[in-house]
């Protein structure tokens, strides 16, 4: 592990009486750390799971004003269901509700894995991979989405991944998770994957993977890594696949190094060069992707979306070809095709903050599960 990790780690464990700096997180459902802000800024809630240390005049009070705390949001205000069974690779995994498994497989940086399996599931079963943003888990993101009732519906699984590392964010800075069969969070999450097709005699053709925010940064990162597993991915408010790449403070969005959230720019070739690199001699498909991002988002800029596009339309080998608009995602979001659109997508919502809600029909159709 770096030192600056260890130092950083060590800070976060003892953060609770320290002072916030800007930009960093200072509250949210699961935080622990400082619920203070450095003298010039102050506590901005951004979402239940979310509050930052905004600079300047953003929260009101003056940008030299004293600092300012925020109301920390307890687990408990949020209505959940709780799950007690645990399930085995040896035990029925049980339908129709959120459950824990344990003993997936291999699992280096001990995330935890939830499954749903609706009662009726299909024969050949889709699989879809769920992220949640930071400081959220597996049950706030369940909650969080109607992707329950699809599955119910269509027969399809959902895996829950959850971490409760770096304020429960996803490693979307480490080496291990940027390549193809390295060591981090996606080699869990790819565990997960293994077991869930084994089981339920998953289809291999049908694996996808969505997620919001930190989510949304891991699913970059899980097609990026993994373009032999996924066939699409959706990703609500994130971040190109290395974007962080470099950054060895913890991989959250509102750590202290925000080159990344604030829009870092590569080109369309660079941005694809790290993805190539991320599992060299790969020539097979590649899975299309789905980005979705608000144009109001202040914590994960707007061009962070544009930059995904980019990306992806160079992996890919699509261009824009023309816009439009889709009436089941909304007035407010326009819509960038690459190619026809049905590998390359991009919305972007007039209004829309941090994050932008995920769209089950949108992304279900667009995966080709409705
Ligand atoms: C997942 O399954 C594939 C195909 O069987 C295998 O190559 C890979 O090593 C497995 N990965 C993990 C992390 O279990
Ligand atoms: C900050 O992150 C960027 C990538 O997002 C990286 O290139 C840069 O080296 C990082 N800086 C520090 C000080 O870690
Ligand atoms: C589609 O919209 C994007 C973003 O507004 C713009 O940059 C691009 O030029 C548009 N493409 C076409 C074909 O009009």
């Amino acid at each position: 592990m770096p030192s600056s990790l260890m130092l950083s780690l060590a800070f976060w464990a003892s953060g609770a009486l320290a002072q916030q700096s800007v930009w960093g997180q200072c509250g949210g459902i699961g935080w622990n750390g400082p619920t203070s802000c450095a003298s010039g800024s102050c506590c901005v809630t951004q979402n239940p799971w979310y509050s930052q240390c905004l600079p300047g005049n953003s929260c009101g009070g003056g940008g030299s004003g004293p600092a300012s705390t925020s109301t920390r949001t307890t687990a408990a205000q949020i209505t959940t269901t709780t799950t007690t069974t645990v399930a085995t690779p040896s035990s029925p995994v049980p339908a129709g509700s959120l459950q824990q498994v344990s003993n997936f497989g291999t699992n280096p940086t001990s995330i935890q894995m939830f499954i749903y399996v609706p009662v009726k599931v299909a024969q050949n079963p889709a699989i879809i991979v769920a992220l949640h943003p930071c400081g959220g888990s597996a049950q706030q993101f369940y909650g969080s989405m109607k992707l329950s009732s699809y599955a119910d519906s269509n027969g399809f699984i959902v895996i829950y991944p959850q971490t409760t590392q770096y304020s429960n964010c996803w490693d979307v800075n480490n080496p291990g998770s940027l390549t193809h069969g390295g060591s981090g969070d996606a080699t869990g999450i790819i565990s997960m994957i293994n077991f869930t097709l084994s089981k339920f005699n998953g289809n291999k053709d049908k694996v996808f993977v969505m997620g919001a925010s930190s989510g949304a940064m891991m699913t970059n990162v899980m097609v990026g890594s993994y373009p032999d597993v996924f066939e699409a991915g959706a990703s609500y408010s994130g971040v190109a696949f290395a974007c962080l790449a470099g950054s060895t403070t913890p991989p959250t969005p509102m750590g202290s190094n925000q080159t990344c959230a604030q829009g870092l720019q590569h080109t369309p070739e660079q941005w694809a060069a790290y993805v190539r690199n991320a599992y060299p001699g790969y020539s097979g498909k590649r899975p299309r992707m789905q980005v979705i991002h608000g144009l109001a988002d202040t914590l994960v800029r707007p061009q962070c979306g544009y930059e995904q596009l980019k990306q992806w339309s160079a992996v890919l080998g699509l261009t824009n070809t023309n816009n439009g608009t889709n009436p089941a995602a909304g007035s407010q979001y326009n819509q960038i095709n690459y190619g026809d659109g049905s590998k390359l997508v991009g919305y972007f919502g007039q209004g829309v903050g941090h994050y932008a809600p995920p769209n089950e029909p949108v992304m279900l159709k667009f995966f080709g599960l409705i």
